[in-house]
């Protein structure tokens, strides 16, 4: 599929990075991944030709040295959430710069970058603006890189934190306080994000180009919190709340550890999440619908999924 043969993957023990080894590993591309906790990322260490480079992206020798001998790299790194201590200017607007920076003191001309939906300078949470400032530092940093940006909706699969928080949320309620219900969300499933990234690391098409990534169905978050509940054997009566009390809701759970969600996450749903385009054509994949993937690990975590674990167990 690829002449690349090997790649740089920074961000590689999240959620979607391990995807994205995965898939490459699967098109025999020998991964190199970056990672500041070895430990979090030795699930890796089962994928053939998979070398884990320790190192934190913002240290520049270390960055150098994980760019030696690698012919692309990818950057997956992202949060949702900024402290004091890690604002999102530093993840999503100076790495970047300085991942392109060392990418062509490198000579590794390839960069594939993940932003967001509605990434924009102009956007209505701080999320989203860094994100937008992100694709503008690439730009200005990156003058002969081959970059490709990905900007996703939500993604799901089976170690998201999207659809399993909210399965984990709904289970003790009986009614579901929801902020910005009617937000409506495209979710894309990370196996295609994943398949998106290897198919295009080669592919000259996208060389300069920014995608949006959606999957096919579009839900509003009352939809989404519905069927995550469905999935578990459970109805749900969902409250949406207004502006006011959702705002008030997410200054609270802002204080939560995690958290698990707090008033720039809801200043992001302000804007639907959804594509205008369909899944970009070059890559030659069909997307994967929530209906079809969803049931398979989240089902199992309601009753019902519980017994057929249980007759497993014994054999039946
Ligand atoms: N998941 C979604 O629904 C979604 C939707 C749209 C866009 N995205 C974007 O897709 C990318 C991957 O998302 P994900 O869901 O895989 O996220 P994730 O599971 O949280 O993983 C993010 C990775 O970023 C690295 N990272 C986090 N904080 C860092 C810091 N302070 N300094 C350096 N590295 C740091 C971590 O690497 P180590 O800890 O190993 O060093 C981690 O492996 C991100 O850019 C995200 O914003 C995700």
């Amino acid at each position: 599929m690829t002449g690349r043969s090997r790649v740089l993957v920074l961000g590689a023990s999240g959620f979607v990075g391990r995807a994205v080894c995965a898939r490459l590993a699967t098109c025999g591309i020998a991964v190199r991944a970056m990672t500041r906790d070895s430990v979090k990322a030795r699930p890796l260490q089962v994928l053939p030709a998979l070398e884990i480079f320790s190192g934190s992206p913002h240290d520049d020798d270390a960055l150098a040295r994980a760019l030696d001998g690698v012919d692309a790299a990818v950057n997956l790194v992202g949060i949702l959430h900024q402290s004091r201590r890690v604002p999102f200017e530093k993840i999503h607007v100076e790495l970047p710069r300085r991942i392109a920076r060392a990418c062509r003191a490198a000579g590794v001309m390839r960069l594939v970058h993940m932003s967001a939906l509605n990434a924009s300078a102009g956007g209505p949470s701080e999320y989203l603006r860094s994100r937008g400032r992100g694709e503008v530092a690439l730009r200005e940093e990156g003058g002969g890189l081959a970059v490709t940006v990905f900007r996703p909706s939500v993604i799901f699969g089976e170690d998201d934190s999207f659809l399993n928080l909210f399965a984990a949320l709904v289970r003790p309620l009986p009614v579901v306080p929801l902020a910005g219900a009617r937000t409506r969300f495209q979710p894309v499933w990370v196996e295609d994000v994943a398949r998106a990234v290897a198919s295009s690391l080669d592919d000259a098409r996208s060389f300069g180009q920014s995608y949006d990534l959606c999957g096919p169905g579009t839900y509003t978050l009352a939809d989404i919190v519905r069927f995550v509940a469905g999935l578990q054997g459970r109805r749900r009566r969902i409250l949406p709340l207004p502006a006011w009390a959702g705002l008030a809701q997410a200054f609270v759970l802002e204080y939560l550890p995690g958290p698990v969600m707090t008033r720039d996450n809801l200043a992001s749903m302000k804007m639907d999440s959804v594509c205008a385009c369909p899944f970009p054509e070059f890559l030659g994949i069909a997307p994967a619908a929530m209906e079809a993937i969803v049931p398979g690990y989240l089902a199992s975590a309601g009753p019902r999924g519980r017994y057929s674990g249980y007759r497993r167990g014994v054999g039946r």
